[in-house]
Order: C-alpha cells, then structure tokens, then sequence
C-alpha cells in the first residue's frame, strides 16, 4: 500500500491518467472527497504548497509537486522521476521597459517564492527585502508594492497581458515524484518498481 499526495486541480488529474496508463485502473477522485483508495493505492488530494509536508511527515510515502514548490520547502526528500508536466520558470518581473537598478541600497521583491527570491538575491549580493503575496503577484510593481517580481513563467502571457517584461530565469521547473527517505528505504522495492512503471507512460 503506497500513500500518494497529489497537488489539487490539474496536475492530479494528468497524474492520474499516467497512474492509470501504467497500472489499467481508472483513477478518479468522487466530488469533493480528498482520500481516493483503490488497487493499493492511497491517493490525498491536498493544496500544491502542502504536498511536501504530508510526505515530509511520513503522512505520504509520495508526492507530486513542482521543483519551485519543492525548493521553497527546503526539506531532505527524494526526488524520483521528472514527471514532465507543468512546465514552467521562476523568474524575475519588471515593468516593461524597466531594469533592476543594482546600484539601490535595497530592492523590493512582492512573490509567492519567498526563499528562492532571498536567495536569489544574496548571491547577487544585493540587499532585498521580500514581500510575501499569495497570488496575482504580478499587480505588485504596478501599484509601487515593489520594484519587481519573482513569480512562475509559463508562456509568459500573464506577465506581459499586465504590462511586465520577463526578467532573468531563476529556476527551471517542472513535475516530480517525490518520496521521503524512511517511506523510500522501507518500501524501495515497491517504489522502485512504481516509478519504472510510471517512467515507461512518459
Ligand atoms: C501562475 C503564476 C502566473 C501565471 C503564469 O499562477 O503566478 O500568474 O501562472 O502563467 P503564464 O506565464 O502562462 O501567464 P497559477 O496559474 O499557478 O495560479 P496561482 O497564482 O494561484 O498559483
């Protein structure tokens, strides 16, 4: 039996169509229930910043969740196989035509990824304070919240739609399956033998 947390919405269900592709069950969550059990399987259908607690504390042997999400959480878990799927970067927004003046004392960050944009940040030796937003990041430079944003790209459109240009990339993201070590050295056969499954749907 293997606990999988799934991230709520789309990538659950693309998740599930290679579950179903791999091992010739269908998959699907009933309504508004969060626990999906079948053919050995515990599915929990959590918010996409959550996957990494519930397998963290041992809640879920797996998980399915972005490298940004995953990075943001700074937790020791394995990661298994790049799922290929929700594709996208974090990178740095401006306003169009705009460019970070390096020169400022300070730099003001509104994002969702407040780690990675520290970080980001103090590698470039460049002081930041971080403003901490939980969506429509994009709003912030707009309205003088902050002199840019750290946000996902994935064709861009948003960002451009409100007046922003893409900046330099932080990081490449994508789709992975994840596992915490005791749940990985514990059921490693099972594991090793789902993610080969999993791989050959790819
Ligand atoms: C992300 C991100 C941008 C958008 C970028 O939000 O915060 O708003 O997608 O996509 P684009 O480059 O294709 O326009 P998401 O849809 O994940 O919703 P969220 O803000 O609720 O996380």
């Amino acid at each position: 039996m293997l606990t999988v947390a799934l991230p709520k919405g789309r990538i659950a269900e693309q998740t599930l169509e290679k579950f179903e592709k791999a091992f010739g069950e269908k998959f699907i969550f009933e309504d508004r229930k969060l626990i999906l059990k079948k053919a050995g399987f515990t599915f929990l259908n959590v918010r996409n910043q959550d996957v990494p607690t519930y397998v963290m504390y041992g809640a879920a042997d797996l998980g399915v969740v972005g490298l940004d999400v995953l990075e943001e959480k700074e937790y020791d878990l394995i990661k298994l196989l790049d799922l290929q799927l929700g594709q996208c970067k974090v990178a740095i927004g401006l306003k169009a035509g705009e460019e970070l003046d390096w020169t400022k004392s300070q730099i003001k960050v509104a994002t969702k990824h407040e780690k990675i944009a520290k970080k980001y940040f103090e590698q470039k030796a460049m002081a930041v304070e971080v403003i901490k937003l939980y969506g429509s990041i994009e709003l912030a430079p707009l309205v003088g919240l902050s002199d840019c944003i750290v946000d996902i790209v994935e064709t861009g459109t948003t960002m451009k739609q409100n007046g922003l240009e893409v900046g330099p990339t932080i990081m490449e993201s994508s789709v992975y399956l994840i596992s915490n070590k005791n749940s990985f050295y514990s059921k490693k056969d099972t594991i090793l033998d789902l993610r080969e499954k999993i791989e050959a749907t790819l």
